[in-house]
């Protein structure tokens, strides 16, 4: 295919499309959800079959859909169908950008709920509701806040809001450098907290819990949650790292671009269980708690250490910058899109898209009380919506690109693009993309629906 350009800008380095990949990747998936579902899957051997997904499939997945996304430089919906009509595949696989649009539109509908728990949370904080709080006490705030709809359609409505000021100013405007002072920011945080939990009773028991491996509590279930948590993480299998990539400049290593990515997104997911685990099993609480876990444990820590009101507030600011610089990347691929084929203008198509977002996100609101009674296969409105996008459509939007680019695609145009300069590492990635993670993928996916 013919040198693209892209007209919605370029990241400035390759340093910068790390940081901003970086700010999609980490997020809600590592703080909030990575300890909450290792907790309900039985700690370590789930802990290493996720590794295994990052290392042997995602991060071959992540490299095959950012150097698509840089061959095309269009939002994913246009890149798929400009390069499977170079390619001259089946239209088919010019849907693929389709599917991951709606991906991302159920996922933002309910990252933006959660979200605004942590926006909640800072002045909960901040107001001192967690000084000298038992465990009991935590947990009673956490459900006083999740049975109350207008509290969280409040915060939703928030979270929403700035999001799409944010995707409407474009990236470069704003985005890049609020990137560059918070992730580091939130790191050093975690490492302060890492340190208070080391000094708990329960470090060692929090320890052997995510690191020592029972094989026998891995069912197909917990097979497809890890396998879909690997993708959720890494922001995989929906077009956000291929809109990224679209961005990216020419000269650079996507392998070497994309491992630096990976590592930082699993070293925060890691340090997050060891910081969670730790004052679980100090202060008697659950680890299969569920999604209210962060909620629940941290402002139990933070009110035993000196400064916690402060800590816990920059903490829960932060954790909310982690997740707007998700959010962004999940309606990036629209926007782009719609910019490009529609000729509105940014404001526009991110204001549609936030409406329609926030319509949805109402779904995840009520499910947390109104609608708590209302199941699907015991699954509420969330349930379903987060099991649906991050175990099944991710996943699946992952296998169809690793066949498109290792089947459908002509060798010479991917070697070109992807440039890995050592053959046998080349070779590998090949291998996978053409064997491996399909079949993982399709093995993964029909396990855990029967
Ligand atoms: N990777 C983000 C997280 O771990 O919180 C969530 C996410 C962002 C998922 C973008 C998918 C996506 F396309």
């Amino acid at each position: 295919m013919a040198e693209q350009k892209s007209i919605h800008g370029l990241w400035r380095s390759r340093w910068l499309f790390i940081l901003a990949a970086t700010g999609s990747a980490v997020g809600l998936g590592n703080i909030w959800k990575f300890p909450y579902i290792t907790g309900e899957n039985g700690g370590g051997a789930f802990v290493l079959v996720y590794l295994a997904c990052i290392a042997i499939i995602g991060i071959p997945v992540m490299i095959a859909e950012v150097s698509l996304g840089r061959m095309g430089r269009q939002s994913p919906i246009n890149t798929m169908q400009a390069i499977s009509k170079d390619q001259k595949a089946n239209p088919f696989w010019g849907s693929i950008g389709w599917m991951g649009a709606l991906s991302g539109f159920f996922i933002l509908s309910f990252y933006s709920v959660i979200a605004g728990w942590a926006l909640a949370y800072v002045f909960r904080m901040a107001g001192g509701a967690f000084d000298g709080a038992t465990p009991a006490q935590a947990g009673e705030i956490f459900s006083g806040l999740i049975s109350n709809p207008e509290v969280l359609l409040a915060w939703h409505t928030i979270f929403m809001v700035i999001t799409i000021a944010i995707v409407a100013r474009g990236v470069n405007k704003g985005l890049e450098r609020a990137i560059s002072i918070m992730m580091p920011l939130l790191f050093l945080i975690l490492v302060v907290l890492l340190g208070y939990s080391m000094n708990t009773d329960g470090f060692a028991e929090g320890f052997s819990f995510l690191f020592s491996f029972d094989f026998s509590k891995i069912t197909g279930e917990s097979l497809m949650v890890a396998l879909g948590h690997a993708f959720f993480t890494l922001s995989l299998g929906m077009g956000a790292i291929m809109a990224y990539g679209a961005y990216m400049p020419a000269n650079t290593s996507v392998g070497k671009t994309v491992l630096t990515v990976a590592a930082l997104d699993t070293i925060i997911a890691l340090v997050a269980g060891l910081v969670i685990f730790p004052v679980v099993f100090s202060n008697g609480m659950e680890a299969a708690a569920g999604p209210g876990l962060l909620f629940q444990t941290l402002p139990v820590a933070f009110s035993q250490i000196p400064a916690g009101t402060f800590f816990g507030t920059l903490f829960f600011i932060l954790v909310g910058f982690a997740a707007l610089s998700s959010a962004i990347s999940l309606g990036e691929p629209v926007v782009a899109w719609a910019v490009e084929a529609k000729g509105v203008s940014r404001a526009t198509a991110a204001t549609w898209l936030g409406i329609i977002i926030w319509l949805l996100g109402i779904g995840t609101v009520l499910s947390f009380n109104l609608w708590s009674e209302y199941t699907l296969f015991g699954k509420t409105f969330f349930d379903t919506l987060d099991f649906l996008t991050a175990n099944i459509m991710l996943p699946l939007g992952g296998l169809l690109i690793a066949v498109f680019v290792g089947w459908k695609m002509r060798s010479q145009d991917v070697a070109a693009e992807v440039r890995m300069q050592n053959p046998v590492v080349y070779n590998v990635w090949k291998l996978i993309l053409q064997f491996i993670a399909p079949l993982a993928i399709a093995a993964v996916l029909i396990n855990g629906l029967i």
